[in-house]
């Protein structure tokens, strides 16, 4: 067992280099796909706030314990924990696990927006009506969205291959302005439609009677998601990091730009989608269906090409996402099971791609269900509404009981060096408040999802976590 690397560890190639490349894990599919959506069906800006509470107070202190922990370890998932204290490997396990079940339906959805760039350029635009049809049409497919997944997985490889500094890192460096700006045009074009400012009214301005204990665990789901927490990928980034970085900081930027990309989706969306009187609660189509009928209505050569650059964007935003998951599950098979990086990575990807065969076919009614949920909304519910979440508050605790309070004070402050007057702050917040928030967040959400259906599968979760901490030790 490799648990001692012996060569030095790959590190970042420079500053900028990490910042693009954690907040390239942090914004993708989630911002842009999955925010507007999950906010369409949770009621709006009573969402978005609660949502925003989380990421300040949650999001914000569980990233910078990850980075901590990867940094000061400089071990992978589960490495971090096993070096530190063995009975804490469950949690390293457990991230391990998100990052196979996360991309058991990732590259699904990454392979319909590669599938965009092509469709965009195929004339899809012409026929506005036809859009949304013709996205229902295509996701339930049992043949073609397999094959835009099979060539999403292969970028995927293609880049994780190389090892962190040569692939994540440049193209997280190079690409992730470029979607940053699409999405302001997107944004500005769909403000300037007629009817937009109810979009603006929809998201902005919060309507509680609309909050039960789902929507604030699905805020949850949503924050640990978007920022890709409660699974050990910052922590494994963070592992690659030199010492003298300052961690407070990179979390405070990575944080920042990913809420803005996903308010920035937010508002490129809802004013466009109450102008074409498309539901907010219309579910995972929202983006292929929204953005296409709003380039299609700038109409000609301009539209299309916008809507090109678009869903550029964001296969590249999905890809530099889902590089970090395989690197979670790469890494740990490399440091801890002695693998090459090679043999690592078509191994994870293989069990990745035929998971999403099964989440692709379930979306056009095949496969087998568990509870009468397809695999698709399996692996979607099981890690966005219970995995992340657990795993963050598990990461707390491990971090507030686990290790020493002076160990991390001098791994956040670089020995002193960088000053971080919040310090006592953060500490309580992770070894106390952040638990606590989570397990009752998680408990009534759990709770409530009796009523909506998806309460078996959430318990399923708190099963497997059960399992996974009872047999880790032995692995
Ligand atoms: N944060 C990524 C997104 O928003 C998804 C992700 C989750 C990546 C967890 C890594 C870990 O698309």
């Amino acid at each position: 067992m490799a648990t001692t690397p012996s060569t030095p560890r790959d590190n970042w190639g420079s500053r900028l280099g990490f910042v693009m490349a954690a907040a390239g894990s942090a914004v993708g599919l989630g911002n842009i796909w999955k925010f507007p959506y999950t906010a369409g069906q949770s009621g709006g800006g009573a969402f978005l706030m609660i949502y925003l509470l989380f990421v300040i107070f949650i999001g914000f202190s569980v990233m910078l314990t990850e980075f901590a922990i990867g940094r000061k370890t400089q071990r992978s998932a589960v490495g971090s924990f096993k070096s530190t204290d063995k009975r804490w490997t469950f949690v390293g396990f457990m991230g391990v696990l998100s990052g196979f079940l996360i991309m058991g339906f990732y590259p699904v959805v990454g392979g319909w927006s590669l599938a965009y760039i092509f469709k965009v350029g195929g004339g899809l635009l012409n026929t506005p009506e036809a859009i949304g049809d013709s996205f229902g049409g295509f996701i339930s497919n049992p043949v073609q969205p397999l094959i835009w997944m099979g060539i999403y997985i292969a970028l995927n490889i293609a880049v994780v291959i190389k090892g962190i500094s040569g692939g994540i890192e440049k193209a997280g460096k190079v690409l992730m302005p470029l979607l940053f700006l699409i999405l302001i045009v997107v944004a500005v074009k769909g403000i300037s439609l007629p009817g937009a400012t109810a979009g603006l009214e929809f998201l902005f301005k919060p309507d509680f009677s609309k909050v039960d204990s789902s929507v604030v665990l699905a805020a949850l789901g949503q924050a640990f998601f978007s920022l890709s927490l409660g699974m050990g990928a910052m922590i494994t980034y963070g592992s690659y990091l030199k010492k003298k970085e300052n961690l407070v900081q990179t979390t405070a930027m990575v944080v920042s730009m990913d809420t803005a990309v996903a308010i920035l989706a937010g508002v490129a969306m809802f004013p466009a989608m109450f102008a074409f009187a498309i539901e907010p609660a219309a579910g995972p189509g929202l983006v292929f269906v929204v953005v296409p009928q709003l380039f299609a209505e700038m109409g000609g050569t301009i539209g299309m090409l916008f809507a090109l650059m678009f869903f550029i964007g964001l296969t590249v935003a999905a890809l530099t996402s889902s590089v970090s998951l395989l690197e979670v599950v790469v890494s740990y098979l490399i440091d801890e099971k002695g693998l090459s990086r090679k043999t690592a990575v078509f191994g994870a990807s293989t069990i990745m791609a035929i998971m999403c065969i099964f989440a692709s076919l379930s979306l056009g009614g095949l496969g087998p269900t568990i509870f009468g949920t397809g695999a698709f909304d399996v692996f979607d519910l099981l890690t966005d509404k219970v995995f992340l979440a657990v795993g963050g508050m598990f990461i707390c605790i491990f971090a507030g009981w686990r290790m020493s309070r002076s160990d991390l004070e001098k791994e956040i402050t670089n020995d002193g060096e960088v000053s971080f007057p919040l310090f006592g702050l953060w500490y309580n917040l992770v070894k106390f408040v952040i638990p606590f928030a989570v397990a009752i967040v998680a408990y009534m959400g759990i709770s409530g999802g009796f009523e909506s259906g998806q309460g078996p599968i959430m318990l399923l979760g708190i099963a497997i976590i059960a399992v996974i901490a009872l047999v880790s030790k032995k692995l």
